[in-house]
Order: C-alpha cells, then structure tokens, then sequence
C-alpha cells in the first residue's frame, strides 16, 4: 500500500476519535467522521447509511449526491447489511445488483456498523474511481474505522433507538 494512503488511515483513525470526544450527537460525529475520511484519502465518495425500516437511508456523506434509499440485500450496500458482513466489490460493474449512484465508481468496499446490542445501524460505504483500488490491508484499515465509528454511536442511545 501506499504509504501516503496508510498514514491517511492512520490520521483519519486519531481525528475521528479525537473530534468526537465529549459530544454523544451520533450524526454531528458521523458528519465530522467523514469529512475526515474525505480529507485524508483518495477516494470519490465515502458516506454512511442508517438502517431504518425495510431500507438503508442515505446519512452523512461526501462526494457526489447518491441513491437515497437501498433496499436490503439490494447493491453492494444492501448486501453486506443482509449478510452482516464486510464487502469488497474489485470491479463494481461485475456485482450482481450494483446500484450505479454514480458512474465514475469502480470498486467499493462497504462495512456493516453494529449497536452494543449486536444489531446493524448502519453501514459505511467507500468508493473508488479506480477498479481494484482495494486490497486486504484497506479492509482492515476501513473495518478499524467501523469499529471507532461503532463506539462513538453507541454513546448516543436516542439515535440507536431511531436506527435499531
Ligand atoms: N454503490 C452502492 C450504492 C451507493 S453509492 O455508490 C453511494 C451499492 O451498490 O450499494
């Protein structure tokens, strides 16, 4: 990898931690969060969606404005919030059901977000311009960025009460 990407997670990890401290508003930390992510890495859209209902409702984000509303186990989204578990799309033309939000997307790697209880909130959503942009070391770069993320949220019992 990189190292220029490397050290970007690195920095992104000790902000967001850093940021979130002493404030509990899930969406405040989750806006900050990935206006962070954007800032020290190189990809084309990183948001976050909520589980709410039968859908994935878009949340904070940035990059280009994206599909709303993912059923579940519908596009890459969709499907790791149905399996609960980590996606890495290589070549995002070649998944099953991808929703193309946005054309210039060529790999993506998404990751399901969990409440203290276990159950899914949320997912985060990284898009690259670039097929095969990801590798394993991504994984678990973005996995450690969830399990933060996972930690800030759970200090805001109103919002997990809203999602879960
Ligand atoms: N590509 C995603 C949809 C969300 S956007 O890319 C922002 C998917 O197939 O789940």
């Amino acid at each position: 990898m990189d190292p220029k990407r490397r050290e970007g997670y690195e920095r992104a990890k000790s902000e967001i931690r850093a940021v979130a401290e002493g404030e509990s508003d899930a969406i405040a930390n989750l806006a900050n969060a990935v206006s962070i992510l954007y800032d020290a890495l190189p990809f084309t859209w990183i948001g976050f969606y909520r589980a709410l209902g039968g859908d994935l409702v878009l949340g904070p984000f940035q990059g280009k404005p994206a599909c709303v509303r993912i059923a579940m186990g519908k596009g890459v989204c969709g499907s790791a919030w149905e399996k609960g578990a980590t996606i890495l799309a290589p070549d995002v033309h070649a998944f099953p059901g991808h929703i193309a939000c946005d054309p210039a997307s060529r790999s993506e790697v998404v990751v399901p977000l969990r409440a203290p209880s276990g159950a899914i909130w949320g997912v985060l959503d990284i898009d690259s311009r670039q097929a095969n942009d990801f590798d394993q070391e991504d994984v678990v770069h973005i996995e450690e960025i969830g399990e933060i993320v996972e930690g800030i949220v759970g200090r805001d019992a109103r919002f997990l009460s809203q999602v879960v």
